[in-house]
């Protein structure tokens, strides 16, 4: 089914919970023409909310054509409105708004959407104008203290429609509701599994790729590991991953990806060994920026010259190049082909022009929770399927100071400690990821045994957050501090102090490079 975004920042979030329910869905834009949408031959269409009053000049309306083509439609807030303009009712200004919790009140049985859920529960609303009238030929089920209309439906031609907003957490019921429009109304059986996700995606790798060759570059995260599995799955022998291990990486993550990747997956893996080609670029580099420039131009000479190699071995033979684009960046780049390849390209750092691969998606229908879900269902282990974010240019941009072989032997040890303990208490998936950054300029004194130190700070940087855009600092239990910074003073030598980062971000960037 398709989702109509009105401009709204809930329109991926409706996707997702439709998704929850099983059944497959997409965003597309409210400028979408209805000859599209219909050739589209979607189940059922849900219109999102928006910023805009459907009174408002440049305000998105519905072509009344889309109700006429027999498709069943849900709107949402601003696509409720825009519904109920487009059929024949009434939107006023009533100079009441609603914004945040507001308790809806069930009238008469409450409708297919609301039958049987209590007389009386908390929505979601977010606007300024109401509906005060219903089209013809809807039943209206729901109202609230300043909005009269706040649901309708009409079963007869699967059209129905709510002012609040169900796809929110804190419409508790509104998952449900969501749930009976597709299903009790719209008629649709919920079939989109992540067996029928592995399948299809398989299938469709196979009929792209065919009997030619692909390489995959693997980044020890998520997305690149999931899409090289089901390539794998797909096209097994015809596929070759590579993996540039820079030094940079955390304690055990090259083993994660040549020994667990391998064992879950049976991929031809090649490692290619840049450390000291690595070390040796950033040696006397200081300036993150220029850090950050250094590690993106090593990195696709590493992954170039791996490719070049692959290419050469197979007299020519490999087409396609395996990218992990996820569907947000697909609906965000505006969802045409050419736009996710501009972004795609950007993921290996620009390949030269004498390079050139057809790209092979497999994630680009999906969001990062069913990712992790493909990837537990292709038997991936969990360490890789739940991977906290990790940048990029790895360590080096967690090192204040230049980056040497030493200091990152140091941070590593911290940062293993520093894991090790979080894991233990169970905090893993609670925080978004914890940074241990190595001050690796500055000394400070200490008293170990009977002796002086003067070693190296080290800061934890616990964070919480929805998409890394904004986050605040993770409130850690005293006791799951303490052992942390007892075991890294203890265990690593060069570090004598254990500092936490308590700001939030925006001022502060998760990252302190
Ligand atoms: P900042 O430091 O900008 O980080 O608040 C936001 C998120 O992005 C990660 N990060 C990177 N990821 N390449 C990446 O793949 C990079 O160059 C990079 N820099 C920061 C960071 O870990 C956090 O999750």
């Amino acid at each position: 089914m398709l989702v109509v975004d009105y401009g709204a920042q809930y329109a991926q979030l409706i996707a997702r919970r439709v998704r929850e329910t099983q059944i497959y869905s997409e965003v597309v834009p409210h400028d979408t023409p209805v000859e599209e949408i219909v050739r589209r031959d979607p189940a059922a269409l849900v219109l999102s909310g928006g910023p805009a009053s459907v009174y408002a000049e440049d305000a998105p309306q519905v072509d009344p054509a889309l109700f006429d083509a027999g498709v069943p439609v849900f709107g949402i807030c601003y696509g409720f409105q825009a519904m109920t303009a487009a059929l024949g009712g009434t939107v006023e200004h009533t100079g009441t708004r609603e914004y945040g919790r507001t308790e809806l009140e069930i009238t008469g049985d409450g409708g297919t959407l609301h039958e049987d859920l209590p007389g009386h529960h908390p929505v979601w609303m977010s606007h300024g104008d109401s509906v005060s009238k219903a089209p013809e030929g809807f039943t209206v089920t729901a109202g609230s203290k300043d909005t009269p209309v706040a649901a309708y439906e009409d079963r007869r031609r699967r059209l129905a429609g709510v002012q609040y907003h169900p796809e929110v957490a804190h419409s508790p019921h509104g998952q449900e509701v969501l749930r009976r429009f597709l299903q009790d109304i719209a008629g649709i059986k919920p079939q989109w599994t992540t067996a029928s996700i592995v399948d299809d995606t398989v299938e469709a790798i196979r009929v792209q790729v065919g009997d030619r060759r692909a390489i995959c570059g693997l980044s020890g995260g998520v997305d690149s590991a999931v899409a090289g599995a089901l390539v794998q799955r797909a096209i097994g022998e015809q596929l070759t991953c590579v993996f540039v291990d820079h030094g940079l990486l955390r304690a055990g993550e090259r083993a994660q990806v040549e020994r667990d990747f391998v064992a879950a997956t049976g991929v031809k893996l090649v490692t290619v060994d840049a450390v000291d080609q690595f070390l040796d670029a950033l040696a006397g580099v200081t300036d993150p920026e220029e850090k950050r420039k250094i590690i993106g131009r090593e990195f696709i000479r590493s992954f170039e010259k791996a490719a070049r190699d692959l290419v050469a071995d197979a007299d020519g033979d490999v087409d396609f190049l395996v990218q992990g684009t996820l569907y947000p960046d697909v609906v965000e780049s505006g969802g045409g082909t050419g736009a996710a390849n501009i972004k795609s390209h950007h993921n290996v750092g620009g390949l030269p022009d004498d390079l050139q691969f057809q790209l092979v998606e497999p994630l680009r229908a999906l969001f990062k929770d069913e990712v992790r879900r493909v990837g537990l269902e292709l038997g991936l282990p969990e360490t890789i399927v739940h991977r906290q974010p990790f940048p990029g240019p790895g360590l080096g941009i967690r090192i204040i100071g230049e980056v040497t072989a030493d200091r990152l032997t140091t941070l590593r040890a911290a940062d293993a400690i520093a894991r090790e303990e979080l894991t233990a208490a169970g905090l893993d998936r609670d925080i978004w990821q914890c940074p241990v950054v190595l001050l690796a300029d500055v000394r400070s004194v200490g008293v170990q045994g009977d002796g002086r130190t003067y070693g190296h700070p080290v800061v934890l940087r616990p964070v919480s957050s929805e998409d890394a855009m904004t986050a605040d600092w993770t409130r850690l239990p005293y006791d799951v501090l303490e052992r942390i910074s007892t075991r890294i003073t203890n265990e690593v030598a060069e570090v004598n102090r254990v500092t936490l980062d308590v700001t939030s971000k925006p001022p502060g960037t998760i990252e302190w490079e």
